[in-house]
């Protein structure tokens, strides 16, 4: 069994998965902290593997850019390949200087203005949430390994590059700490089908001082927070 965009068969995902955005970034994850990792998609390049952590499956699959993107992809995993927790692991920007590059932010919730909820099954509110469970497994996991971490509301947004005169005060007017692009179709997904989701994001990019992440600190960076997404992914 497969699906136009994913060749894997029944039983070659685990009942996790961890996605970040990038598919060559799961291509490391699953190289770099995975043992025996076995490839099972390529269709479109968004690379998929399971491998073992600390004995356990897990898999890690791209989700590509954006809500359209995150939505087919998780949409199949959940539906088509029993998927039950789909844990998002991205880069974001900071909406306030409270939060600085290479923080670690997990989502309580999202705000958007995304039409996907809507149209996908009549959804009219602009707040999704994450499965309480593996909320609080990534917070609690911070804890365990004392690793830093903010917990709030971030932005989903559709759109990167927002033109000057449409910019809004998204952290005052909604209480968005930073902005992504693909939480509020997965968490919606999620609900929609009765599955668990959770995102997590670390701080690439601070959009009120201007600073940004050069590709090698990311790198780097990103261990905290795959530490929590990986103790989590085996709970
Ligand atoms: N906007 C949207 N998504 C992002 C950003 C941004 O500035 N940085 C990292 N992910």
């Amino acid at each position: 069994m497969s699906t136009p965009h994913n060749q894997a068969n029944k039983g070659d995902i685990a009942k996790t998965v961890l996605m970040p955005g990038d598919p060559l970034r799961a291509k490391y994850i699953a190289e770099t902290f995975l043992e025996n990792p076995k490839q099972f998609n390529t269709i479109r390049n968004m690379f998929g593997y399971t491998g073992l952590y600390k004995g356990k499956e897990v898999s890690v699959m791209g989700s590509g850019v954006g809500m359209p993107s995150i939505g087919v992809y998780s949409y199949e995993l959940y539906k088509e390949y029993d998927v039950e927790n789909i844990i998002r692991i991205g880069s974001c920007g900071s909406y306030t200087t409270e939060l600085t590059l290479g923080d670690v932010l997990i989502a309580e919730d999202c705000w958007s203005d995304s039409s996907f909820a809507k149209v996908q099954n009549l959804d009219e509110s602009d707040i999704q949430v994450p499965s309480e469970k593996l909320l609080q497994q990534c917070i609690d996991v911070a804890k365990e390994y004392e690793i830093p971490y903010s917990v709030g509301r971030i932005h989903s947004s559709d759109i990167f590059y927002v033109e000057e005169h449409a910019k809004r005060d998204w952290l005052h007017e909604f209480g968005c700490l930073a902005v992504e692009m693909e939480s509020f179709a997965l968490f919606s997904n999620a609900k929609v089908l009765g599955k668990h989701a959770a995102c997590l994001v670390t701080v690439s990019d601070n959009l009120v001082t201007d600073e940004h992440m050069s590709a090698k600190d990311r790198e780097v960076s990103f261990k905290n927070m795959m530490k929590i997404a990986l103790e989590v992914a085996i709970k």
